[in-house]
């Protein structure tokens, strides 16, 4: 039998760091959530929690903090728009994450509109444009919830197909297909 890689700690007495322990132990894929704001000034943030959730209407949504500085931003503008990094963007998943302030993360990042006016992010894997449905709170996270007006999956990889970036346990990396 392999060795558990988290201590076995199985009761119900967890603090929030074996809380974010486990949790990280599920793969996520990595997007970059963006808006504007009233005045044309792009925003984005990294964005784990993606998912999408109704087929019949088309819904998604995400959570962010309750007291996000970058939502605050474009949560006015009533849209927003999910890009979904490719292995080759790992750069971008940290920018668009704590280790840049919110006002310079757009510098030197190629990008152009959505149908809605949010950025869709170059070379992204995939682009899912939304507008606002309904926001709920939900412990020390809102869950966004998107009515999609618009997607596609439409940017040249070389010719190759897109590699998605995955995130697992703290890192970054990509994602080979074996069945
Ligand atoms: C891979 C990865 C996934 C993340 N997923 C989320 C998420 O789902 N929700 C969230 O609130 N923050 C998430 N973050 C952290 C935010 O990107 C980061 O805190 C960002 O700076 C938030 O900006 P804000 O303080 O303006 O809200 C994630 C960060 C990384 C690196």
């Amino acid at each position: 039998m392999s060795e558990p890689t988290v201590s076995p700690k199985t009761s119900t007495d967890f603090d929030s760091g074996h809380f974010r322990t486990v949790l990280g132990h599920f793969p996520t894929g990595v997007t970059v959530v963006t808006g504007m704001a009233p005045g044309d000034r792009p925003h984005g943030f990294t964005i784990g929690s993606f998912t999408s959730v109704s087929l019949e209407p088309p819904m998604v949504g995400f959570l962010p903090q309750v007291d996000s500085t970058t939502w605050q931003l474009m949560a006015d503008a009533g849209s927003f728009c999910v890009n979904v990094l490719s292995s080759k963007q790992s750069d971008l998943c940290w920018k668009f994450a704590k280790s840049d302030p919110e006002q310079t993360r757009f510098d030197g990042v190629q990008w152009h509109q959505s149908p809605s006016g949010s950025p869709i992010l170059d070379r992204a894997v995939a682009w899912i444009d939304c507008a606002v449905e309904d926001v709920y709170t939900m412990g020390d996270h809102l869950f966004v919830l998107g009515r999609v007006t618009a997607l596609d999956a439409d940017a040249d990889h070389n010719g190759l197909p897109p590699e998605p970036l995955v995130f697992y346990r703290g890192a970054i990396g990509g994602f080979s297909a074996e069945g």
